[in-house]
């Protein structure tokens, strides 16, 4: 599918409620599957990655019923989980894949995982590897590598596991794991990530310990298992790495105002926030909501531990920069090219078809900034998705506030993390957008 979207001058101004968080989703739906009895989903996410592990859920013997704006998941719980009789296909999702690898461990019998495309061209050795230290059995394709994979389960013992990268995946798949091992396990991790996992295992009644360094950056969590999660009742908060597409649309358009409200705003997700704050972006907080307005904004330079806090809105933030005065520089933040597709490249690519000087990495981007929104109303692009959601996303963004027009090829992807996408720009923007 192709996006057709036509700007003459940037405006932006409305409420935006993002769509349900896609993470806490993820997680939501495998707590309520280890849960024996009826777990209740307030606003689960649409999005198609939710949707495939939803689909993963039934697999393992979960049934799930939609009821007004909740989704009630019944199970028979972690000690209940039926082997799947059919290959579990994540689709594009990463959260999905490594997370449910982590939950495959807990089945009795084989489960078997593939995906699309760019899911079995992700590294899958980043969750097989930690999980085989604690005696998983799991093959995959490529020497252990790639999609597909299968997973024996059962077979794990208690230990630590020290992890190279800062992964709320890889934590989460060895959390998982854990709550069917006879004794601890600690996991380890350079800087905290995104703590979904633990935020739900608390309110589903597992206890875990965590241990946070002076310097507050190493973080460890342990768990003692066998654990087994109650049933429990969310209300699914907005998702930040959606909102942030609209965020950074508002803080570049002269004169917008925008309101963002019930989105997650806890500080590992955030931190996209804390650099448009430094870019100069007129941003309030009250009572939960999230006020943009537009500013102009100069150039930043962003690394560090706030990398995996924003690494999901580093292509949404590219446009900015590319907005802003001066230079822009992104490092720390190699992660980017294992991602739906390699960011550093794509976002590069993107920013590039609009005639924005971008030099690339190893580990980051630096974006020379200065364009004025809506100096590129008498021009014409084409550009692709490729299979990215987030790079189809900012494309967008970036043809509303550069002006003129955009066609984006492969724009179905959108639905991975955000299906209202396109509703939500054209209900809050100036821009014309077709669809075909
Ligand atoms: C996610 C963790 C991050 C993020 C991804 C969602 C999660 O990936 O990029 O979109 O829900 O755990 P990593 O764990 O690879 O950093």
């Amino acid at each position: 599918m192709q996006a057709r979207i036509f700007s003459a001058e940037p405006r932006l101004v409305g409420s935006l409620r993002p769509p349900p968080d896609k993470s806490i989703s993820h997680r939501a739906l495998l707590l309520a599957l280890l849960a024996q009895g009826v777990s209740r989903l307030d606003h689960l996410s649409t999005a198609l990655d939710v949707a495939a592990t939803a689909s993963m859920i039934e697999g393992y013997g979960a049934s799930l019923r939609v009821d007004g704006s909740a989704t009630l998941v019944e199970s028979s719980g972690r000690t209940g989980l039926i082997e799947p009789d059919r290959i579990l296909d994540l689709g594009n999702s990463g959260t999905g894949a490594r997370l449910g690898i982590g939950v495959a461990t807990l089945v009795p019998g084989l489960s078997f995982f593939t995906g699309d495309a760019s899911l079995r061209q992700r590294p899958m050795g980043r969750v097989i590897d930690p999980l085989r230290q604690l005696g998983a059995t799991i093959s995959a394709r490529n020497g252990d590598s790639y999609l597909p994979a299968m997973v024996c389960g059962g077979g794990l013992v208690s230990g630590t596991v020290h992890l190279s990268v800062a992964s709320a995946q890889v934590k989460s798949a060895l959390l998982f794991a854990a709550l069917g091992v006879d004794g601890p396990v600690t996991v380890v991790e350079p800087v905290l990530s995104r703590p979904h996992t633990e935020e739900l295992f608390e309110l589903t009644g597992i206890d875990l310990v965590e241990d946070f360094a002076e310097d507050g950056e190493v973080h460890g969590v342990t768990i003692v298992g066998p654990a087994q999660p109650s049933p429990f009742s969310l209300r699914i908060p907005g998702d930040p790495s959606a909102a942030a597409f609209f965020v950074v649309a508002a803080a570049c358009t002269p004169g917008a105002d925008l309101d963002v409200e019930e989105m997650y705003l806890g500080p590992t997700r955030t931190g996209f926030l804390e650099v448009l704050e430094h870019m100069g972006a007129h941003l309030t907080r009250e009572h939960g909501r999230l006020r943009v307005q537009g500013s102009s904004l100069e150039g930043v330079e962003v690394g560090g531990s706030i990398i995996p806090s924003l690494i999901d809105e580093i292509p949404i933030l590219c446009v900015a920069a590319a907005f802003a005065s001066g230079l822009t520089t992104i490092h720390d933040a190699g992660e980017l090219r294992i991602k739906e597709t390699d960011r550093i490249e794509t976002t590069a690519e993107l920013l590039t078809s609009f005639g924005v000087t971008v030099e690339k990495l190893t580990d980051g981007l630096v974006v020379h900034g200065g364009l004025q929104p809506g100096s590129l109303g008498a021009g014409q692009r084409r550009v692709g998705a490729k299979l990215d959601h987030r790079i189809a996303m900012a494309a967008a963004i970036l043809g509303m506030l550069a002006g003129g027009t955009t066609e984006i090829d492969g724009v179905e992807t959108v639905a991975t993390s955000y299906p209202g996408f396109f509703r939500d720009l054209e209900a809050l923007s100036s821009t014309t957008i077709e669809l075909g």
